[in-house]
């Protein structure tokens, strides 16, 4: 099997480097009571620290398995960076993903999202700070049994070079021979029909790769997809493992064309109903219904709070929404869908 992939780093290797002995130290941050989502509604953060505070206690290393979420997952003062002497990515966030809520982050380029969708899923640990699954800190659990709880759209999705049924089954193998199970996920991102019509259906190859010289013309050994489609493809993937604790949606709609994005967010909100979720998109239509929007500028949480309070709040969010909403206004002010 050869992945070849659709962006960056392969979900293992996001890292340039790993975290130095020194910084791989553990200690402990979590320290009381669950903190209301509510009280930190709207707030400002007012950190202004350059570099993180130094490590307090190490707490001992001992793999737990981990239960399904009941409060939540908290970042407690996290700061990143992918190697010694490069910059911070992350400079002491803190925002709290209560279970069964929807926070949505939004922030411009480079501003860190994606990085901390790496450490949501501990594909790395934080250089400082923490991170917890219903209090108890990532680093304290076993990393398999936490990633099988998360079902996560990567921004830089795998694009494997295997057949349809093998690309979306993936997600969750036992899948693989459960048809109706695929074709539900496909169906969901509007797929299914893509797929039926591939000159092989769900087995159709998704590369030509393999391929030698005299296959070149026929189609039946293997087919190329849009983009768009590659990004279906992934979404039906994580659709899939709809039974997970969290699910991680980074720009799940940005390769799509317009109606096929708004349909995507729009079945992607009947699926967040009620369960914990992670949505990243710079489409703030798209996010203006998580219970809590995370405002991201260059490493730091400048606001957070529900779409309406942060709008009243005249702040970052409200100007980036007015810059995007003014984009699809005639000459009457309307907001996008
Ligand atoms: N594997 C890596 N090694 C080194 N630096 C990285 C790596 N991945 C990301 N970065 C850097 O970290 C910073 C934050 O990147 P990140 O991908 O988290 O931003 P983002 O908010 O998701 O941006 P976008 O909106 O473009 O997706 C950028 O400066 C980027 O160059
Ligand atoms: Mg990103």
């Amino acid at each position: 099997m050869r992945p070849a992939r659709g962006g960056r780093a392969s979900a293992t290797s996001r890292c340039s480097s790993r975290p130095s002995p020194a910084a791989r130290r553990r200690w402990r941050t979590w320290s009381g009571p669950w903190r209301s989502p509510t009280s930190r509604c709207c707030s400002t953060t007012t950190t202004a620290r350059s570099s993180p505070p130094r490590p307090t206690s190490p707490c001992p290393r001992v793999p737990l398995d981990v239960s399904p979420l009941r409060a939540g997952i908290e970042l407690r003062d996290v700061w990143f960076r992918y190697g010694p002497g490069k910059p911070w990515v992350l400079r002491g966030v803190d925002p709290t993903i209560p279970a069964g809520h929807t926070v949505a982050l939004v922030g411009l380029n480079g501003a860190g999202k994606s990085t901390l969708v790496t450490l949501l899923c501990r594909f790395c640990d934080p250089t400082s700070g923490s991170l917890s699954w219903d209090g108890a800190d990532y680093r304290d659990l076993r990393a398999d049994a936490l990633r099988g709880r998360i079902a996560t759209v990567f921004q830089d999705f795998m694009r494997y070079e295997l057949t349809a049924r093998e690309n979306i089954a993936l997600g969750d193998l036992p899948a693989m021979e459960d048809s109706s199970r695929l074709t539900a996920a496909a169906g969901a991102v509007r797929l299914h029909h893509t797929i039926t019509s591939l000159p092989k259906g769900y087995d159709t190859l998704l590369t030509r790769t393999f391929l030698d010289q005299q296959d070149d013309d026929d189609p039946e050994t293997g087919v190329l997809l849009s983009g768009g489609q590659w990004q279906r493809v992934a979404i039906a993937r994580t659709l899939l493992r709809n039974r997970c604790d969290l699910m991680i949606l980074d720009e799940p709609g940005s390769g799509l064309d317009a109606e096929a994005e708004h349909e995507i967010h729009q079945r992607l909100r009947e699926l967040r109903q009620g369960r914990t979720s992670v949505l990243i998109s710079h489409r703030l239509s798209a996010v203006r219904e998580a219970d809590a929007i995370v405002v991201l500028p260059q490493g730091r949480v400048v606001e957070q709070g529900s779409h309406d309070a942060l709008m009243a709040a005249g702040g970052h969010y409200a100007r980036l929404f007015h810059i995007q909403a003014g984009g699809y206004r005639s000459d009457t002010a309307e907001a996008p869908a």
